[in-house]
């Protein structure tokens, strides 16, 4: 799922009800990553398939690629993402 917070665009992913947000911007080509298929702990960039850990932002081809991720926690019924 996408989510615009400022000028930041977030991937939020949901594992088995764990949430996970990272940098929504793909490193490649500006893909836009909250919009990509999960496949587990795998989001899929929607433009060429680029695959991405949401657990830690981390490519699965090259682990030198990688996206930033924030914390996320919920709090009486809010998400909350910690961007610094
Ligand atoms: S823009 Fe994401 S894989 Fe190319």
């Amino acid at each position: 799922m996408p989510l615009d917070i400022g000028d930041q665009t977030i991937a939020l992913c949901n594992v088995a009800g764990e949430l996970h947000a990272l940098e929504g911007t793909c490193p490649h080509a500006g893909g836009p990553l909250g919009e990509g298929a999960l496949h587990g702990t795998t989001l899929v960039c929607p433009w060429h398939a680029w695959e991405f850990d949401c657990r830690t932002g981390v490519n699965d081809f090259d682990p030198d690629v990688s996206v930033a991720t924030f914390p996320v926690k919920i709090e009486a019924g809010e998400i909350l993402i910690e961007i610094p």
